[in-house]
């Protein structure tokens, strides 16, 4: 079966040599044709180009079906690609926005059993079956808003059993949904409160047994530490990722979201794929990224929801850094999943052109997940994850219209949801 969708009024994030990443001023460069056509023969994007190059008797020469559809005053764009999210979790927690809203900081929520070691009770307690049904329910939201690939970390479980337990759900999810997801395993999200003031003593455990056996079951593409002030020191972590390291779990890191923690510079030494949150970037994390395999990864939706300051993007893409954004969906500090939005506040809080933004939570989010040769741009032979807009102007309109959906149909792997 095939697909070919015509008159698009712009293809968007289009490429004749698939990159890896976007950086620099190459990131305010996108590749766009206007008035063209998408082709995809089965889960793959067969061709592209302007209307008039379409030769249509040579696509209704083949004998499968063609299923044709008019994009007339639409845009079409490759999926998001959503290389940062906690998006398996057990119960809201908009009782901590309030305490937020009243004066309390991120710390002091975590210090009085809030915060993460919230959401591990719950975790405890919740079954495999209700933890896949409600993020099932997530992944099907986020679909319908444009992301066709997710990450998603545990790290809400902080004992074997209960990490094993979201990771199985993460599986499960990658065998029953249509998006692509990388599982990441983050035991070392937080102290839990049967280790307080034994922190050592939980690395050891993370060490010794479970990531052994988190690698045994094969349940895990990466692994995760938050790496900042008042969690785990640099020193912890990097005895982490080299246990990890030894399973051929590859780093995707918490870092310097609270402080210049040193995350940045312990997750290059291991090459970590991704360097994520940034709030506090300094000279020396730019100049250790700089030459590095490493996508710095922003969250301005965490950012944005616990009023914290922003990641100097300006700073870091004029240093010649790649730059990607992801939406860090979990019940604490970004409860939502929209990358729209997540690319208007690059716009808006960053001060990204839409360009940027585009490239940020696309071709770089897809490196930052480990999926770019496959997905994050509308390439021939990547597989077809990608969304037609509502009417629209152009593409500046996507970021600028923040409140407005604006996908009209979703295809992943050249199927329409
Ligand atoms: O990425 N910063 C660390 N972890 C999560 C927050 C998780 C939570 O509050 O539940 C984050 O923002
Ligand atoms: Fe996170």
């Amino acid at each position: 079966m095939k697909t070919l969708v015509i008159n698009i009024k712009q293809l968007v994030q289009v490429e004749e040599q698939p990159r890896k990443w976007v950086a620099g001023a190459d990131m305010a460069r996108l590749g766009v044709i206007d008035n063209a056509y998408l082709l995809v023969d089965g889960d793959r994007i067969e061709a592209f180009g302007k209307m008039e190059d379409l030769d249509l008797e040579s696509v209704y020469a083949c004998n499968d079906t063609v299923k044709e559809i008019d994009a007339t005053g639409r845009l079409v764009l490759p999926s998001y690609c959503d290389s940062h999210t906690h998006l398996v979790y057990a119960g809201s927690r908009e009782i901590e926005y309030i305490d937020k809203i009243r004066g309390l900081s991120y710390e002091e929520i975590a210090r009085r059993g809030g915060g993460i070691l919230n959401s591990a009770e719950r975790i405890r307690k919740a079954s495999e079956q209700e933890l896949f049904e409600s993020a099932y329910a997530r992944l099907q939201e986020i679909a319908l808003l444009g992301t066709g690939a997710v990450e998603i970390k545990s790290g809400y479980g902080l004992d074997t059993e209960s990490e094993l337990k979201m990771l199985r759900v993460i599986k499960r999810l990658q065998d029953e949904t249509p998006l692509a997801i990388k599982a990441t395993f983050l035991g070392a999200h937080a102290v839990p409160a049967e280790y307080k003031g034994r922190q050592t003593e939980y690395v050891d455990l993370i060490i010794n047994e479970m990531i052994p056996a988190v690698a045994a079951e094969e349940l895990a593409d990466y692994i995760d530490v938050f790496c900042d002030r008042g969690f785990f020191t640099v020193e912890d972590t990097d005895r982490m990722l080299n246990a990890g390291m030894k399973y051929g779990l590859r780093p995707k890191i918490h870092a310097n979201e609270l402080d210049l923690s040193g995350g940045i510079q312990v997750g290059v030494k291991y090459n970590a794929l991704s360097v994520d949150h940034l709030e506090h970037v300094g000279d020396d994390e730019i100049n250790v990224l700089l030459g590095s395999e490493t996508m710095p990864t922003v969250l301005p939706g965490a950012a944005f929801f616990l009023n914290m300051p922003c990641s100097p993007v300006r700073k870091m893409i004029q240093a010649g850094l790649p730059v990607a954004l992801a939406s860090d969906y979990n019940p604490g500090s970004s409860p939502s999943g929209n990358m729209k939005f997540v690319m208007s506040l690059g716009c808006v809080n960053y001060k990204m052109l839409p360009e940027e933004v585009i490239n940020a939570t696309t071709i770089n989010t897809a490196y930052a997940m480990g999926v770019e040769e496959e997905l994050g741009s509308i390439a021939v032979g990547k597989k077809a994850n990608f969304y037609i807009t509502t009417p629209v102007p152009g593409i500046e309109y996507l970021p600028y219209a923040y409140g407005s959906n604006l996908v009209e149909a979703v295809f992943l792997n050249g199927e329409q949801l």
